[in-house]
């Protein structure tokens, strides 16, 4: 693939006042997109047989989400394809990812397949294909059917086996006209934030369960590659999307650069290394103060099963300082350094930090040599205000998006195989936890009306994505 040194600028239709940023020219064939999930969109959660998942029942747990918000209505995406789809086309967007619903499609998490859900996800993807919008599915974005949460989650062996059933029944329905998959989106929150933290679905806190589940989550994307691949074209690519930030130093003590191995094997080799190296990190499990989970003989070559791409998910980084313990040896304990002076945070409280971006993209690169990136999330928070007619000015995004567009051009020009990038997200929706108070889309949502308006940054990925798919002189 090659790029261009070409620079242009980016017209910015309706919004006044913008410096003109100049970001390189991709290769024509990178992919520009917009994500979504489909908890956090779909609603319609009773309808068309959905059986109930781990995150219904989470969130109608008192406490657990921001003023007890449910996705039970979302941004009621089940009832709005076309529209939903005519915005993205409206944003040039070459590629939407989105997510299946398990329990729409296998409401007893295995078994029977209930066609009526399959259905829903046949007919998006033959309007994103009507509008040339490539798809991509991912299969598990977080929402376990319930009935296998009562019969032990992914603390249980047999999800992985469910999963791989699953994965195989939608694509056997929906192979022939998508060609990008992902198993899951984000092992390491399904593991830590679900069964760890327990600020996320099915709320346990426990660390032990959490390397135990994680053992699960990775089994079944392992056992589900070749399941899917049966019914692809051979064209089609299958990866997983892991989330990643970047470990830096907060002095050069050694505690410190040990504190900084000791969070980057936690926070991004736990997952890597058994998908790209067919082992856990040496350390990993003592440092976190757990027991290995059980690995049955063939599991690390199951879970190391060739993928074609990788998913990048980044949104910040992590600065760490080391502790030492009674003796002045470094500990296994570090602190996060949570406000940085001189720095810029989103609404969800993450550092805004691109050049993180390019440092895990090109360290991905040379230790694990992915046969190609996409980045499947980046995105932010900000607390977009509508102003009643058709303007949501949210600058804010617009200035982060063409940051990190910058830096992955760097990382492009640099040889690195990444060849998209997906934006976090289509439209505001349910942010877990958060529930609706924090705003991620390109497009407002007006949730009592469920009026989509597009911010000035969608209009800007509309315009800039278009001057991509400009050809170059
Ligand atoms: C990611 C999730 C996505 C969304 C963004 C903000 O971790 O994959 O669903 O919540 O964060």
């Amino acid at each position: 693939m090659s790029i261009t040194d070409k620079t242009i600028s980016q017209p910015k239709p309706g919004i006044a006042s913008q410096p003109a940023a100049a970001i390189s020219l991709f290769p024509p064939d990178f992919l520009w997109g917009a994500a979504t999930s489909a908890y956090q969109i779909e609603g319609a959660v009773h309808e068309d047989g959905r059986a109930p998942s781990v995150w219904d029942h989470f969130a109608a747990t008192p406490g657990t989400t921001y003023q007890g918000q449910t996705g039970e209505v979302a941004a009621d995406h089940y009832h709005r394809i076309a529209e939903d789809v005519a915005l993205m086309a409206r944003l040039n967007l070459g590629a939407y990812r989105f997510s299946l619903s398990w329990p729409r499609i296998l409401p007893q998490g295995t078994g029977a397949v209930n066609e009526r859900g399959l259905d829903f996800y046949d007919r998006l993807v033959d309007h994103l294909l009507a509008r040339n919008i490539r798809p991509i599915a991912t299969l598990y974005h977080w929402d376990l059917p319930m009935t296998l949460q009562d019969r032990g989650g992914w603390l249980s062996r047999d999800t992985a086996y469910a999963f791989a059933d699953y994965a195989e029944a939608v694509a056997r329905r929906l192979g022939d006209r998508i060609d990008l998959w992902l198993t899951h989106n984000e092992p390491w929150c399904t593991a830590y934030l679900g069964y760890a933290l327990g600020i996320h679905a099915p709320g346990l806190r426990d660390k032990q369960l959490a390397v135990n589940v994680g053992h699960h989550v990775l089994l079944s994307h392992g056992l589900a590659v070749p399941r899917l691949r049966t019914h692809l074209s051979p064209q089609a690519q299958v990866g997983i999307a892991v989330d990643f930030y970047p470990v830096y130093a907060a002095d050069n003590r050694p505690e410190t650069l040990y504190a900084v191995k000791q969070a980057d094997t936690f926070r991004n080799r736990w997952f890597l290394d058994p998908l790209f190296r067919g082992c856990y990190p040496d350390d990993l499990f003592t440092a976190m103060g757990v027991l290995s989970p059980a690995i049955q003989d063939d599991d690390f070559s199951v879970i190391s099963t060739p993928i074609d791409f990788l998913g990048v998910n980044y949104y910040s980084r992590m600065l760490v300082r080391g502790c030492v313990d009674g003796t002045g040896a470094p500990n296994d304990r570090y602190e996060t350094i949570g406000h940085i002076s001189g720095s810029s945070y989103t609404e969800t409280g993450w550092e805004v930090f691109p050049a993180g971006l390019a440092n895990i993209l090109i360290r991905i690169h040379r230790e694990y040599a992915p046969k190609a990136m996409i980045v499947t999330e980046s995105g932010a928070a900000f607390d977009d205000v509508w102003d009643g007619n058709d303007g949501v000015h949210d600058q804010k995004r617009i200035d982060y998006l063409q940051e990190h567009i910058q830096t992955v051009a760097r990382v492009v020009q640099q040889g690195v195989p990444v060849k998209g990038y997906i934006v976090w997200s289509l439209l505001d929706n349910f942010e877990w936890a958060e529930g609706y108070c924090k705003r991620f889309g390109l497009v407002y949502v007006d949730y009592p009306t469920q009026r989509r308006i597009v911010k000035d940054s969608g209009l800007w990925y509309a315009s800039f994505v278009s001057s991509q798919q400009a050809k170059p002189d």
